[in-house]
């Protein structure tokens, strides 16, 4: 069984093929040098710039894995949430697709698809505790099965990817500024005593990281030489030397600690309200971060978990993880009607596939 999947929710417009749950082929193409420009991304450029390249990327694909349209068999797009001008594309496309080639199609929650994609490296054990971290999402599920997931936590304001980025912006690093974090705090110790873990002192399984970002930009404004600042031209940000760069580096690694102990308390709590789970799967781009990968592999080894990260590809953005999550819904007999909608971000995506559309 081949499926196609389609990826346009932000700014990557990306296709892959998956046969019989293995990666064919896939083609992708970033708009990273079209946002930069304006240091973040923006919907009406991303939108047309799906539009521009969708087209090639799948006569690419086509090419690359050897096959024609024909020998499609299912259609998957993630259908949200996202930017809703990007999923439109990719939502029209799909739809376009099935028609002309009178094959099946699914719309994919593409967060669901981020927590699945390690599929694609191993087998997964349901049900599984998952976490996705990314910049615009920290949700822990509990995942039953591939179409099974139940929302238990998520946060209430800030992503934790979008608290490690806004805390880069205050010490003068450059968007996305999660990996330069990651790498000035491999130079210092982190102190737990330095900022708060938020929002742990009620017994949900939700985060909200706004108190721990006041903490921060109130130590950054007391203290102006925690501010690193970077070169323009996109040359890598460095650490100062010396005794000032190894004190950048303490206060990078204990706020990089904090965001992970707090994920460590709320993972640790879904696990003890709704038990169960065999695995514990870390998706999202903040699962790259290596104090939170420490964090929550010693979680899983306390509560005997088996832990699951995909690797780092299959983590950021792409189609893989969308026509792999299509293939096991086309494999459970779901499909969706031709008027399934795009899903914007911040609004719940509805399980409301069709059953009878999907054979045949
Ligand atoms: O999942 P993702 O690639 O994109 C979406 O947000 O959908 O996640 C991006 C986020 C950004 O906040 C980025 O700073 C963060 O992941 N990130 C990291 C690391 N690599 C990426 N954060 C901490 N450490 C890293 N190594
Ligand atoms: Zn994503």
């Amino acid at each position: 069984m081949l499926c196609l999947g389609i990826e346009s929710s932000c700014d990557e417009s990306a296709l892959a093929l998956v046969r019989d749950g293995v990666l064919l082929a896939q083609t992708l193409k970033s708009q990273v040098d079209v946002h930069s420009l304006f240091g973040g991304v923006v919907p009406e450029l991303a939108s047309r710039e799906h539009g521009r390249v969708m087209g090639a990327l799948y006569g690419l694909l086509l090419d690359k894995a050897g096959i024609s349209g024909s020998d499609i068999d299912c259609i998957a797009v993630a259908r949200g949430p996202g930017l809703l001008g990007s999923l439109l594309v990719g939502v029209a496309y799909a739809k376009a697709l099935a028609l002309a080639l009178q094959k099946p199609v699914v719309g994919v929650n593409h967060l669901h698809a981020h927590i699945l994609a390690a599929g694609l490296e191993r087998k997964l054990e349901f049900p599984a505790l998952a976490l996705l971290v990314s910049g615009g999402h920290t949700h822990i599920y509990l995942v039953r099965s591939a179409s099974d997931f139940e929302l238990l936590g998520r946060s209430l304001d800030d992503a934790a990817g979008e608290a490690l980025d806004k805390f880069g912006k205050m010490i003068g690093l450059p968007y996305p500024a999660g990996r330069h974090l990651d790498r000035f705090s491999g130079h210092g110790a982190a102190d737990a005593k330095m900022f708060p873990r938020p929002y742990i002192d009620n017994d949900n399984c939700d985060f909200s990281f706004s108190g721990l970002k006041t903490a921060a930009l109130n130590m950054v404004e007391k203290d102006p030489a925690l501010y690193v600042g970077f070169d323009p031209s996109g040359a890598e940000p460095e650490l100062p030397e010396g005794e000032r760069g190894l004190r950048i580096a303490g206060v990078c690694a204990s706020y990089i600690q904090a965001v992970a102990d707090t994920l460590v308390v709320k993972l640790r709590r879904a696990h003890a309200k709704y038990g169960g789970a065999r695995s514990l799967i870390l998706a999202g781009g903040v699962a790259a971060n290596s104090r939170v990968r420490a964090s929550v592999a010693a979680l899983a080894e306390e509560l005997g978990l088996e832990l699951v990260i995909p690797g780092p590809a299959l983590c950021t953005d792409n189609a893989a993880m969308i026509a792999y999550n299509g293939w096991l819904l086309h494999n459970a007999g779901l499909a969706h009607a031709l008027d399934f909608a795009a899903v914007p971000r911040g609004r719940h995506v509805p399980d409301d596939y069709s059953r009878s559309l999907c054979r045949g």
